[in-house]
């Protein structure tokens, strides 16, 4: 099943604080894109909490309105602009004191830009420019524009607790890493997020920590590239001469700190996002075995089955390989799912290529996965040295045939838990039926069932009697049973 990612929504996803009483200005905020950019507006909104604003989801009423946003693809930077349309037309019409400001990666990547095209923005601010914010409201009030898109090495914003209050008290989103050193050419994120770096694992601890106190039950530890975490004693990256030289120090890599988060909190489930298959090692399928806490899935994109493919998009993995890493992973957690990301239609992919990665996802059968037609981004080395050549029908044949390969293979890993039982952590009511729940086991399957006397939060073992292609469907079923 394709899954819609945010930036493909008409509206992005606004956060609401709980209003401090002597804050008299008034945030409108919202998301677009991946779960760090989230993640990343938790941060703003904690910043300008301490600067004299409230959050409103009223975009008349707002002084100042930002929008993070996404560039993966065009699609996503066109839904911004959208927006900022539209913001143009309140500010124009309605509020024409509000200020407008552009976070995230379109900030990045089109710098002042952004002052000359669209009239309306008063202030760009890249993703590892936040703690600036209040000197660059301070410039926007006094009637200039503002920008800072300065990348850091060190910026990991450790040392500010988010603001979580818009999300169900239930799941949180803690980030472990920023940047991204991998040059996947197709991808523009090494440019707008700039380079690699971890946080200090005291400071994800104390989060993690804090989060379980307020009565959170479920982390899910974030970056571009989780596996590739490492953290050495204080020090950084650049410190140290190379690979082994790092190595040899004090550090903690990332199935380590999977291990001191999970013995944390031995009661939260703790979930991860985003692994690469060059970077993940055996060691972290092994922590994962070792605590029942750590949930048994893994988000594992391989974007393509072709190894030429694979190679001009500059992976570091073949498709044999990959095929050996998930096999290595169920001979340790048997009961772990896969899901991926899948991009058609880069640049000289042959229909030979094409089968390759249907072939792949018919030996994995993942649980589900996001697949994308490619974008062509401005800047990226496939951008600038490869053609865009496969015609816009082939991608969208292509397109079709693996998510309706997707919705098959989805349906067969649901159809295995029929007459199971499989534990679930409810997160709301379900979209369909007021009467039941809806919330996910460890696998990151969707299950529902009848609301009883359970809430939201509440660690239910359900019974599964039937299934779609992305749902299971249950009833709460006493421990004794669990299959
Ligand atoms: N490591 C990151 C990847 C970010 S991009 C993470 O945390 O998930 C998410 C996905 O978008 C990628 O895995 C890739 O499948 C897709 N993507 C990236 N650049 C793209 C492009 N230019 N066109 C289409 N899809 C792209
Ligand atoms: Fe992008 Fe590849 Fe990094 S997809 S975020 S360059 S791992």
């Amino acid at each position: 099943m394709q899954k819609k990612t945010i930036d493909e929504t008409q509206q992005g996803n606004t956060l609401v604080l709980d209003d401090k009483k002597e804050n008299t200005k008034k945030l409108f905020i919202e998301s677009y894109g991946c779960a760090m950019n989230f993640s990343d507006s938790e941060i703003v909104a904690s910043i300008l909490n301490e600067q004299g604003f409230n959050t409103t989801q009223n975009l008349e009423d707002a002084d100042l309105v930002l929008v993070n946003t996404c560039s993966i693809r065009d699609k996503a930077e066109q839904t911004v602009r959208k927006r900022l349309e539209k913001y143009n037309a309140v500010k124009r019409d309605l509020n024409p004191k509000m200020k407008v400001g552009v976070l995230g990666c379109m900030a990045e990547r089109l710098k002042e830009k952004f002052l000359d095209e669209e009239k309306i923005v008063d202030m760009v601010v890249g993703p590892d420019a936040y703690k600036d914010l209040p000197n660059l409201l301070a410039e926007v009030e006094s009637g200039n524009d503002a920008v800072n898109v300065i990348l850091s090495k060190e910026e990991t914003y450790g040392d500010i607790a988010p603001v979580r209050l818009n999300t169900n008290g239930i799941n949180a989103l803690v980030s472990i890493t920023r940047g991204c050193d991998n040059m996947c050419t197709f991808c523009v994120v090494p440019f707008t997020r700039g380079r690699e770096r971890s946080r200090d694992p005291q400071s994800i601890l104390e989060e993690v920590n804090d989060l379980a106190s307020k009565g959170y039950k479920e982390v899910t530890l974030l970056g571009q590239n989780v596996d590739s975490y490492l953290w050495y004693g204080g020090g950084l990256k650049k410190d140290f001469k190379d690979a082994s030289e790092m190595q040899k120090a004090t550090a903690t890599n990332f199935a380590q700190l999977l291990g001191m988060v999970a013995r944390a909190q031995p009661k939260m489930r703790v979930r991860f996002s985003t692994s690469n298959p060059q970077d993940m090692t055996e060691d972290v399928f092994h922590i994962m075995a070792k605590h029942q806490n750590i949930c048994n899935h893994i988000h594992l994109p391989f974007q393509s089955g072709s190894d030429r493919i694979l190679k001009a998009m500059n992976r570091q993995h073949t498709a044999e390989e990959y095929r050996a890493l998930a096999h290595r992973m169920w001979e340790i957690l048997p009961d772990c799912t896969i899901s991926q990301d899948i991009i058609v239609g880069f640049p000289g992919e042959t229909e030979e290529d094409h089968q390759d990665t249907l072939q792949l996802m018919e030996d994995i059968k993942f649980v589900f996965g996001y697949m994308y037609k490619y974008s062509e981004r401005p800047g990226t080395l496939a951008g600038r040295k490869l053609e865009d050549n496969v015609p816009e029908e082939t991608k969208k044949r292509r397109l079709t045939e693996i998510v309706n390969a997707q919705r098959n293979h989805s349906a067969h890993r649901t159809q295995q838990f029929i007459g199971k039982t499989t534990e679930v952590l409810i997160e709301k009511e379900s979209k369909k039926d007021p009467n039941q729940w809806s919330g996910r086991n460890e696998q990151s399957i969707v299950v529902v069932f009848p609301k009883e006397n359970y809430q939201p939060g509440d660690f239910v073992n359900v019974k599964i009697h039937d299934c779609t292609s992305a749902t299971l469907i249950g009833t709460p079923a006493p421990l004794s049973v669990q299959g």
